[in-house]
């Protein structure tokens, strides 16, 4: 069963959390990349609704998720920052920057995060391409699947005891020891602005979503971890789909969105955040998505591990490769529409056109073989 949280504070004002300038940079850094091209929109048969769009991120950049578009974007901006303040190159963009024209300057720093998974691929994949050094900081649970892909963009993988917020603060000390740059997909006090480039690099999934839908959304699910895609998604639905009811949907075990909203202020679960939808284990949310959570995000909710695979196993049947963290909307949505007098609160029927952000393919393929063995 799930947890439904209807948001009081939906629709009052607030401050903006990603200014325009930064997106239109974002966006048009991102979409000149090689390779770049708009995952596809599909669309799903759901009974109970007019329709289901799934914007499936299986393939995005080869990298199997849509975190793709935000750790590699942010070191790229951090790098181009630093060579204008090194005095090396005024505006360093990708394509010089993989040229590998400044590597002998680049070489010599250093980005690093903490990761459950698929935010330290992109940001591996961004440092392997702009000519970087980098580390990476994973918790115990972090399986081994995900370890192996990140080293293999040559990036250093290192564990550290604890939870995903244990291996954040554990990123964070050794950037300030060594004089490395945090690349984080999570922000706190005092630390704000590569969180925010990862944030604006989501945008694009959400723009391409939007530009794609026959019709604007009615309702929009998308999974959450500290709540960062969730807050892209939210900036762009008050630009292309205003009426849009944003759904925040997160595992029981780590629904720090879904307590911060009950609390009325950001909330901090503890414990060991054990959940199989591994992309959505935290337990604190970012500060930056938090600011514009609290006044975007219709409702949020909880849903169980319990229904992750036959989830999967649904969307496979389909011809859709959706991963364990991307089958939060759809195990939320099926879960409304079997409590009617829920879905009615959320305005939730016939006549509504959802989009849910199916937000990574089989980023650990030997974990999705097995859970979606028949
Ligand atoms: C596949 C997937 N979906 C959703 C999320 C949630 O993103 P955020 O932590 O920005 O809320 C993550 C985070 O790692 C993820 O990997």
């Amino acid at each position: 069963m799930h947890r439904l949280h209807l948001n009081a504070h939906h629709g009052t004002p607030g401050i903006i959390v990603l200014p325009e300038g930064g997106y239109r940079r974002a966006r048009a850094e991102i979409t000149a990349w090689p390779g770049y091209a708009p995952t596809p929109l599909h669309r799903l048969e759901m009974p109970g609704v007019a329709g289901l769009w799934w914007k499936d991120e299986s393939q995005r950049f080869g990298l199997r998720s849509f975190k793709a578009l935000g750790g590699a974007y942010a070191v790229q901006k951090l790098l181009a920052q630093e060579l204008a303040r090194r005095g090396t190159a005024p505006h360093a963009d990708a394509a010089a920057l993989e040229s590998g024209r400044y590597a002998h300057a680049t070489e010599q720093i250093t980005v690093t995060c903490a990761t459950d998974g698929n935010h330290g691929r992109s940001v591996a994949w961004g440092a392997q391409r702009f000519g970087c050094r980098c580390v990476i900081f994973v918790h115990e649970n972090v399986s081994q699947g995900r370890r192996e892909a990140i080293a293999r963009f040559g990036a250093e993988v290192r564990e550290v005891p604890g939870n995903y917020d244990d291996s954040v603060r554990a990123a964070q000390r050794a950037a300030d020891e060594n004089g490395w740059f945090v690349i984080s997909d999570t922000s706190y006090p005092g630390y704000t602005e590569p969180p925010r480039d990862v944030m604006q690099g989501y945008r694009v999934m959400a723009e391409e979503a939007l530009s794609q839908m026959p019709a604007p959304p009615s309702h929009v699910f998308v999974p959450g971890g500290v709540g960062g895609v969730a807050a892209a998604v939210s900036v762009q639905l008050r630009k292309q789909a205003p009426g849009a009811r944003l759904i925040v949907v997160e595992p029981e075990a780590a629904a720090c969105l879904l307590a911060s909203a009950e609390a009325g202020a950001p909330t901090t679960v503890t414990g060991e955040l054990d959940t199989i939808m591994a992309g959505l284990a935290c337990g604190e949310p970012s500060l930056l998505a938090w600011q514009e959570l609290e006044r975007g995000a219709f409702a949020f909710m909880a849903v169980p591990d319990s229904a992750v695979p036959a989830a999967m196993r649904a969307l496979k049947a389909r011809g859709v490769e959706a991963g364990e963290s991307a089958v939060a909307g759809w195990i939320a949505l099926e879960s409304l529409l079997a409590a009617p007098e829920e879905a009615a609160r959320l305005g939730l029927g016939p006549d509504s056109r959802v989009l849910a952000f199916g937000t990574e393919g089989a980023t650990d393929p030997e974990l999705y073989a097995r859970l979606t063995a028949a």
